[in-house]
């Protein structure tokens, strides 16, 4: 591995270094063609079949049932905000959801905007998000139930899905799509920015049922609409040709790892040594409920600031980054995603307990 870190960032994250030496060996000339795929047509032949494989994979390794639509759109999970509102909460109507952290109240803020009536059935933000609320009633009215199985900045997670009957669930999966093993024909739609677990930034991947397509109205911005870009099978306009492409290599080297079951166990092991560094004495202090902490996103703190900054500097010298908390929240968090691979973590518990022997 020359001149690789071990990379802790919570997005932009860590890929596969096996994927990008295939980006690299295909660079400049995509399997002989003589071009780049970044230099190709978005109607090309060549990359018809880089998209339409990046779809059937998304569906074979994230186990996506017949009668949903994989589309990939532009705007980040944040543009998703608006279009899930926008297409599927018409006027008159309501939506519930429920407040994880910063990234729902930034749903629930953008429909609030576009002038849609939400209700806000349940939130942890009473305990500073250190939990997934457990008790809600949802509204059997409700156009969707909205939720963000996890939570990048505060590290909670989703470990059971809500049973919404008829009302569909709708899920910003962006720090934690492709993680572990998911029913997906519990939720109406997905979506997920990919520059965590799926590829690049500048894509989004959108999961959605086929007949939810048919809510979008007219008078929604074209580049919104999923009835359009999902019609046009994400090629309306000019797509992220090369961010895509390689979504398509990530879905690929999951595949090979051995799919999602295989990602899951390892997973879970990654999580288990770290969670384990941090309760190990009393030094490290987690700041999540157990029965909601991440397998993707890892947060603690340490005995005091001082020590949180020379634990940042001391990791990144020891060729570890990424591992300051978000800046809303400070402290420590290791973002541990399909690509960190278990020998990042290691390092990190090992450091941990150097660290802790040194200053403890
Ligand atoms: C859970 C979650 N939702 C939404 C976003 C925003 O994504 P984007 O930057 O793609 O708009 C992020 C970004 O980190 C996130 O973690």
């Amino acid at each position: 591995m020359e001149n690789r870190i071990f990379n802790f960032n919570a997005g932009p994250a860590a890929l596969p270094l096996a994927v990008l030496e295939e980006i690299k060996n295909d660079l400049i000339s995509y399997k002989g063609e003589g071009l780049s795929v970044m230099e190709m047509s978005h109607r090309s032949k060549t990359f018809d079949a880089i998209i339409k494989e990046a779809e059937a994979l998304a569906k074979e390794v994230l186990q996506i049932p017949a009668g949903y639509k994989v589309i990939f759109m532009q705007g980040g999970a944040s543009l998703q905000f608006a279009a899930v509102p926008l297409n599927l909460l018409p006027d008159g109507g309501s939506a519930d959801y429920i407040s994880t952290g910063a990234w729902s109240k930034k749903a629930v803020a953008e429909a609030e905007k576009l002038g849609k009536s939400v209700n806000v059935i349940a939130s942890s933000e009473d305990s500073n998000f250190s939990r997934i609320p457990g008790e809600f009633t949802i509204n059997s009215d409700a156009a969707y139930l909205h939720i963000t199985s996890n939570n990048t900045i505060f590290g909670t997670q989703w470990q059971e899905w809500p049973e919404t009957g008829t009302v569909p669930l709708v899920c910003d999966m962006s720090s934690d799509i492709g993680c572990r093993k998911v029913d997906i024909g519990k939720f109406g739609l997905i979506y997920a920015g990919a520059q965590k677990n799926m590829g690049p930034s500048g894509v989004t991947i959108v999961i959605m049922r086929e007949e939810l397509m048919e809510r979008s109205p007219a008078n929604i911005p074209t580049m919104t609409s999923y009835k359009i870009i999902g019609g046009k099978d994400s090629l309306y306009n000019t797509p992220p040709t090369f961010a895509i492409y390689i979504v398509k290599l990530v879905l690929q080297w999951v595949k090979n790892m051995g799919g999602l079951e295989k990602i899951e166990q390892i997973n879970r092991e990654k999580a288990r040594i770290l969670y384990e560094a941090i309760d190990a004495t009393g030094f490290y202090r987690g700041t999540v409920e157990k029965e909601s902490r991440s397998l993707m996103n890892v947060p603690f703190r340490l005995p005091s600031e001082d020590l949180e900054k020379a634990f940042v500097e001391e990791s990144t010298a020891a060729g570890m980054i990424g591992l300051k908390g978000h800046r809303s929240v400070g402290g420590i968090r290791a973002s541990i995603y399909n690509a960190v691979p278990l020998e990042a973590v290691k390092t990190l518990a090992e450091f941990m307990r150097d660290f802790e022997r040194k200053h403890g």
